[in-house]
């Protein structure tokens, strides 16, 4: 079951930033579009797995700033190379306040290989 965890504040992330969060003790990233749709998903690069949260984001490319993957920013999916995808979390925008849906513990990869945290 999916539960919907306020994360931060709808103001707080302007359009083409991206933010790192710790959610539950899960790694999220957090990224505002230039059409202000805001997109979630697992912090996690689907190359080693190491965090996406210290890479770039410029126009809709989210670029991992390890080995340089590059994924679509409104979709997860993979552009370089196009067979990668980021894990999406659903998102909700309630009052202002941004919600990220996030299942049990084992449903999220980034809860394997917590070796890669600094
Ligand atoms: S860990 Fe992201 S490209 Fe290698």
């Amino acid at each position: 079951m999916t539960a919907f965890l306020p994360a931060m504040r709808e103001d707080e992330l302007w359009a083409g930033e991206m933010r790192a969060i710790t959610l539950a003790g899960r790694r999220v990233l957090l990224l505002r579009l230039q059409d202000r749709g805001v997109r979630a998903y697992v912090d996690r690069c689907a190359h080693l797995g190491l965090p996406l949260g210290d890479g770039a984001f410029a126009g809709s490319v989210l670029t991992c700033r390890h080995h340089c993957y590059k994924y679509d920013a409104s979709t997860g999916c993979g552009l370089k190379p196009a067979n990668a995808a980021l894990v999406p979390l659903p998102v909700r925008v309630i009052a202002g306040e941004i919600l990220v849906g996030l299942g049990p513990a084992q449903d999220t990869p980034q809860d394997v290989g917590e070796e890669h945290d600094a």
